[in-house]
């Protein structure tokens, strides 16, 4: 079977880990690397998440290179309400079994789009300062990627009124990713937000019996008890999670071709997405942009998953 290339680039954060669970249980995938970047927390912690995860499910010859440790100029804000302080509060998870490669993420990005035989996709779930930075150092890079597939934005916001954290934590390299003319498949909040864990789904992962499963129900369980309190939500919401089940099942999503671009000025609205859903701007078409999610098809492809474990 012919495998799709891809590189993580993520901020575990709970949703991240689950991404990588979910990546490393699927034969079509083949994960070239994973790359961290400052976010959900600071990046000595979301590497070292990364680390435990892989060690999870086994991911022992998948390196994992420490990324941007802050944003390109903005103040790095982190998202201990909503991850703990470890960034992947709730379950016990052994400490890493190896540390982060020497190489730096961004380094590390180049390195395997170069290397690569095939075109590759790269899964960004944090902020985009890796990303950016890979492009301004070898802008080449683009002729070997295939698709950019990140969880960012929205009609709305979850940081400020307007904008969705991992674009307002680097405004300015998420529009430097926007304008790069590289294919761009976005799942922001408007469809993140269908995919909520909620206690029917964390008990049908609950009743999985294996250590991987355990762990996904104790993550669930935490980021389920953050958004009730912070947003009053019936579930956690597994946002970046759709960027590899988009990688894997694209006829659970319904995209639509649109102009995003990013807000970098504004004193209220930094790091909002201006979504042209109906194309009044003129502006060219440089992505998709998720707008429903086939749920039920979502949930049980999941659970198969786990399963496999
Ligand atoms: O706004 C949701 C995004 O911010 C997700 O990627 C979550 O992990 C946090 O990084
Ligand atoms: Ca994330």
């Amino acid at each position: 079977m012919k495998t799709k290339k891809i590189i993580l680039d993520c901020d575990p954060g709970h949703d991240d880990a689950i991404s990588i669970i979910l990546a490393a249980s699927q034969p079509s995938l083949d994960i070239l690397g994973i790359t961290t970047v400052s976010g959900n927390a600071e990046i000595e912690k979301t590497t070292r998440n990364a680390l435990k995860i892989c060690d999870l499910v086994s991911l022992n010859d998948v390196l994992v290179s420490k990324g941007a440790s802050e944003p390109f100029i903005r103040i790095r804000e982190t998202a201990p309400g909503i991850h703990g302080d470890s960034g992947l509060d709730g379950p016990e998870l052994p400490e890493p079994s190896r540390s982060w490669s020497a190489e730096h993420g961004c380094d590390t990005i180049i390195r395997l789009i170069k290397g690569a035989d095939d075109p590759v996709t790269i899964l960004p779930t944090g902020p985009l300062t890796n990303i950016a930075l890979a492009l301004l150092k070898a802008p080449e890079i683009k002729d070997n990627i295939e698709e950019i597939v990140l969880m960012g934005g929205g009609t709305f916001g979850n940081w400020t009124p307007t904008a969705e954290f991992n674009i307002w934590a680097d405004p300015e390299a998420a529009k430097k990713v926007f304008d790069s003319g590289i294919p761009l498949v976005v799942m922001g909040l408007d469809i993140t937000h269908q995919a909520l864990a909620t206690k029917e789904v964390i008990d049908q992962v609950q009743e999985i019996d294996n250590d991987v499963a355990r762990i996904v129900g104790e993550l669930l369980e935490f980021f389920a008890s953050t958004y009730k309190e912070m947003f009053n939500f019936s579930g956690a919401p597994v946002h970046d999670v759709l960027t590899v089940a988009y990688c894997v099942a694209p006829e659970l999503f319904t995209t639509k071709e649109v102009n995003i671009t990013v807000e970098t000025k504004g004193e209220f609205t930094a790091g909002t997405t201006s979504i042209d859903l109906h194309g009044i701007t003129g502006r060219k078409v440089n992505a998709k942009y998720g707008l429903e999610l086939d749920t039920e098809g979502f949930w049980k492809m999941m659970i198969e998953a786990l399963k496999t474990y």
